[in-house]
């Protein structure tokens, strides 16, 4: 791992009390990274209208910049502390573990995070970077809402203006994010074209900006999109994989045998992940929306455990759900944040290469993995989160106890009161909506 820059070691002027610890540069390389050009081996790079060129290339440019710049590292590192609040524990889950039997569990609890998800880590990196580009206006899209609440919740912050665009069919099952996203001061704007869903809110999102690119940053919510988001995004994110290395370093006195994380567009995955890559002892996984039928288009959104084709989509090339003549195709999860037809680039990339393995799981397990964790360990994950908890109680009884695995809690389950409301019928909440609404 090569570092490009420390934080409060010997010869900078950050304080090392920002995280108790010496060492936490965000901006490493390792043998995965993409060229100069965006390119992650074949996937990724940056197929956009000519008119956006200009714009990508400048903020290339200032994001190269900002990495060197030590003023930079040290507001983030200052946000992250003291507005998000940095760093989230990593918890041993015994009761889950003693259930399970098999290896340890710990959860990297990225629901502890301000607006209770990872999503703000890459808000806060983007929108110092919105700053130094004199941008007077946020554009985000959104699925789950989360990355749409910390995007309005930024925007509140450092006095942008803010356009949020959200799948219809999300606006509708995520409507606690919509409210809050409103009262921040953002406007959202449920997407009605297409599927409904993430996919046609990045495309809202992108058209946007090609009419406003002058004043408005497209502040985008996963590891994917045009060079530079993939690499950008995971780099803000690489916070977390970066405080599991000492958490578990000072818990356990040795790394991890096994990080598991769901993957949408791919941000929280490779937040955990990047630090970890060149420790090849260490297996990841990758956790992909099963939904309802793994072997039906439209019922899942698992791109490289189903039916995923290499193509452009949205400015990038990887793996995406489409049919013979490149149309994308319509899917399902239960989760909003996972319910996307293209993975980002670097997924793609570690797939083949085969550092990461991927799996799925369904709607069923998710939910019944949410309830275990809710009813053994008192944490309430968010349906998108839930993935990565299910697929670890599948594995973890399937190694013997002296093996680790650390579960990334992307977000915590608030939002999904609605879903799972319904889900689970529970007929008290039902006639408390009732009587709300008359
Ligand atoms: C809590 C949570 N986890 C995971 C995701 C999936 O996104 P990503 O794969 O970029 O982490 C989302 C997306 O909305 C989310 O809200």
């Amino acid at each position: 791992m090569v570092l490009n820059f420390k934080v409060g070691g010997e010869g900078t002027s950050f304080s090392p009390h920002i995280f108790n610890n010496h060492m936490k540069s965000i901006f490493f390389k390792t043998e995965y990274d993409a060229d100069n050009y965006g390119h992650f081996g074949t996937f990724g790079g940056r197929y956009v209208p000519e008119m956006l060129m200009p714009a990508l290339e400048e903020l290339a440019a200032v994001y190269d910049a900002a990495k060197q710049d030590p003023d930079f590292l040290q507001e983030l590192m200052d946000l992250y502390k003291n507005y998000d609040g940095r760093p989230t524990p990593l918890y041993f889950a015994k009761n889950l573990t003693k259930q399970l039997g098999g290896a340890k569990i710990y959860l990297k609890n990225e629901g502890l995070n301000h607006t209770g998800a990872h999503k703000i880590n890459h808000c806060l990196g983007q929108a110092l970077l919105a700053k130094r580009m004199g941008k007077k206006r946020l554009i985000a899209e959104t699925g789950a809402g989360q990355h749409g609440l910390a995007t309005a919740t930024v925007a509140a912050k450092f006095g942008f203006a803010c356009t949020v665009y959200m799948g219809a069919v999300d606006y509708e099952r995520q409507r606690p994010n919509v409210f809050f996203m409103e009262l921040l001061g953002a406007t959202v704007v449920p997407v009605e074209h297409g599927t409904k869903r993430l996919k046609d809110a990045v495309t809202a999102a992108l058209q946007d900006w090609i009419s406003n690119v002058d004043d408005s940053y497209y502040l985008l919510g996963s590891a994917l999109g045009p060079h530079p988001y993939p690499s950008m995004v995971r780099d803000f994110q690489s916070i977390i994989g970066l405080e599991v290395k000492e958490q578990i370093m000072e818990q356990e006195g040795r790394l991890p045998d096994y990080l598991v994380a769901c993957v949408g567009g791919g941000s929280n995955a490779l937040g955990l992940f990047n630090a970890f890559l060149e420790n090849k002892e260490v297996c990841m996984i990758g956790v992909e929306a099963g939904g309802r039928d793994i072997t039906k288009i439209g019922e899942h959104a698992a791109r490289l455990q189903s039916a995923g084709k290499i193509g452009v989509v949205e400015g990038y090339k990887s793996y995406f759900l489409q049919n013979d003549d490149g149309q994308v195709q319509s899917t399902h999860s239960i989760s909003a944040g996972l319910d996307y037809a293209g993975i980002g680039p670097e997924h793609a990339l570690l797939f083949e290469q085969g550092r990461v393995a991927y799996h799925a799981v369904s709607d069923a397990q998710v939910i019944a993995a949410l309830q275990l964790l809710a009813q053994t360990e008192g944490v309430i994950p968010a349906l998108e989160s839930a993935h990565a908890v299910a697929y670890a109680i599948k594995l973890a009884p399937t190694l013997d106890d002296e093996k680790i695995m650390v579960v990334n809690v992307s977000g915590r389950g608030d939002k999904d009161i609605f879903i799972l409301g319904d889900i689970l019928g529970d007929e008290k909440w039902k006639n408390y909506l009732k009587k709300k609404s008359q």
